[in-house]
C-alpha cells in the first residue's frame, strides 16, 4: 500500500514510518521540519520505498498531489508540546486546526482513509482513575493558553467525526497518552528526555510542582503498533480510541527512577509551576487511560515496561550526545 504520513519526520511519525516500511508499504512523508528532524529519518531515507517532501500541510497545493497519489493517510503533523504552545499560541492553533481541515478535506476529495492523531489532553482536568473514551472533558478558561492545544485537537476530532457522519469518510481517531522513546527531544517541554538529559549531564533534574502528580508513559513502539492495528480494523472506522500504557508513576518517582537507572549524581530540584510556565499554569493530578476499548477490538498490549523504556531513552541519549 502507498501511505502518506504528515509529520513523518517527527518523533512518533518517524517510528510509524519505520514500522510501516518494514511491513512492506511505500511511504511518503510531508513535514515542514519545524519540530521534526531529517536525522529522525536518517536510517530510512536511503530506501527506495521512502519519499520525503519538505512542505507544510497548510499548503493545499503541496499536499494535494501527495494525498491523491496514496491509499491511506496518517495525519500526525501538529504543533506539539506545552512549551511550544505557550510560546507560539497563534501558530499552534492554525497548524492544528487548519492542518486537519486541509488534510481531511483532501481525503474526502480523493476518497482516502485517514488516521487522526489526537491526544489525552482532550480530557483536560478530568482526574478519573481510568479515563474512558466517552468520559467528560474538563477544560480550563480560554484565558489560559495552555488549554488551546487540547481544544484544537478536540476540534480535529469533531471535524473528523463530522466528515465521517456527513460524507462517509473512513476516519480513525486515537487519543495518544504520553508517548516516549528514542528520538523524542526535550526541547519542547517533554519530561522524560529532559530528565534523562539532565541526569546524564550531572545537572539538576527539575520536577515542576510538587512532583506528586502522576502520569503514564507508553513506548512509541507499542503506540505505533496500536495505531496500525486500529487502521487495519474495519470496526475502528468512525470511532475514537485511547492508546497508551496504564502503568502509573508520580513525576517525583520518575525523576528518582531516571537518576538511579542512569547512575547519575544529579540532585532533584522542585520548581513551582509559575516559575516554569508563568502565572496561573494548570496541570492535572493524574492522567490514566482505560485501554479496555482498544484491547477489546485489536488485542492491544503494551510490551515495554517503564524501566525498559527509560533504559532505551538513556541509551539513546548516551549514543546521541548532541541531542537535547
Ligand atoms: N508525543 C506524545 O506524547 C503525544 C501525545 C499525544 C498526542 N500526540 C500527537 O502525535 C502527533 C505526533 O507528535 P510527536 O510527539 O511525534 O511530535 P513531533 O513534534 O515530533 O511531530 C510533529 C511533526 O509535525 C511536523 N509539523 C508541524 N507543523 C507542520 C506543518 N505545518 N506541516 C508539515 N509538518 C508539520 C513537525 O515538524 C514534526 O515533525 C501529534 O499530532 C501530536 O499531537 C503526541
Amino acid at each position: 500500500m502507498k501511505i502518506l504520513i504528515t509529520g513523518g519526520a517527527g518523533f512518533i511519525g518517524s517510528h510509524l514510518a519505520s514500522e510501516l516500511f518494514e511491513r512492506g508499504h511505500e511511504i511518503t512523508i510531508i513535514d515542514n521540519f519545524s519540530t521534526g528532524r531529517k536525522d529522525n529519518l536518517r536510517h530510512l531515507v536511503p530506501n527506495s520505498g521512502i519519499r520525503v517532501e519538505e512542505g507544510s500541510i497548510l499548503d493545499a497545493e503541496v499536499i494535494e498531489p501527495l494525498v491523491a497519489d496514496c491509499d491511506e493517510v496518517y495525519h500526525l503533523a501538529a504543533a506539539v508540546g506545552v512549551r511550544l504552545i505557550l510560546e507560539n499560541p497563534v501558530e499552534t492553533i492554525m497548524t492544528n486546526v487548519r492542518g486537519a481541515e486541509v488534510t481531511l478535506g483532501l481525503c474526502r476529495k480523493h476518497s482516502k482513509k485517514i488516521f487522526i492523531a489526537s491526544t489525552s489532553e482532550v480530557y483536560g482536568k478530568n482526574n478519573n482513575g481510568s479515563l474512558g473514551e466517552d468520559d467528560d472533558r474538563i477544560l480550563g478558561t480560554t484565558k489560559k493558553q495552555r488549554w488551546a492545544y487540547a481544544n484544537t485537537k478536540t476540534l480535529d476530532e469533531f471535524l473528523a467525526l463530522a466528515y465521517h457522519q456527513a460524507y462517509g469518510l473512513p476516519v480513525v481517531i486515537a487519543r495518544l497518552f504520553n508517548t516516549v522513546g528514542p528520538r523524542q527531544t526535550g526541547r519542547y517541554g517533554m519530561v522524560i528526555p529532559n530528565f534523562v538529559r539532565a541526569a546524564l549531564d550531572g545537572k539538576p533534574i527539575c520536577v515542576f510542582g510538587s512532583g506528586k502528580q502522576s502520569r503514564c508513559f507508553a513506548h512509541v513502539n507499542d503506540v505505533v503498533k496500536g495505531i496500525i492495528g486500529l487502521m487495519a480494523h474495519p470496526d475502528a472506522v468512525g470511532d475514537v480510541f485511547n492508546v497508551g500504557n496504564n502503568e502509573e508513576i508520580t513525576i517525583e518517582e520518575l525523576a528518582l527512577r531516571v537518576k538511579k537507572l542512569s547512575g547519575s549524581s544529579s540532585e532533584i530540584q522542585y520548581i513551582p509551576y509559575e516559575e516554569a510556565y508563568g502565572d496561573g499554569y494548570e496541570d492535572m493530578k493524574r492522567r490514566v487511560p482505560s485501554l479496555k476499548k482498544i484491547k477489546g477490538l485489536i488485542g492491544y498490549e503494551t510490551r515495554e515496561r517503564l524501566d525498559d523504556i527509560l533504559r532505551s531513552v538513556i541509551a539513546y541519549f548516551r549514543e546521541n550526545a548532541s541531542d537535547s
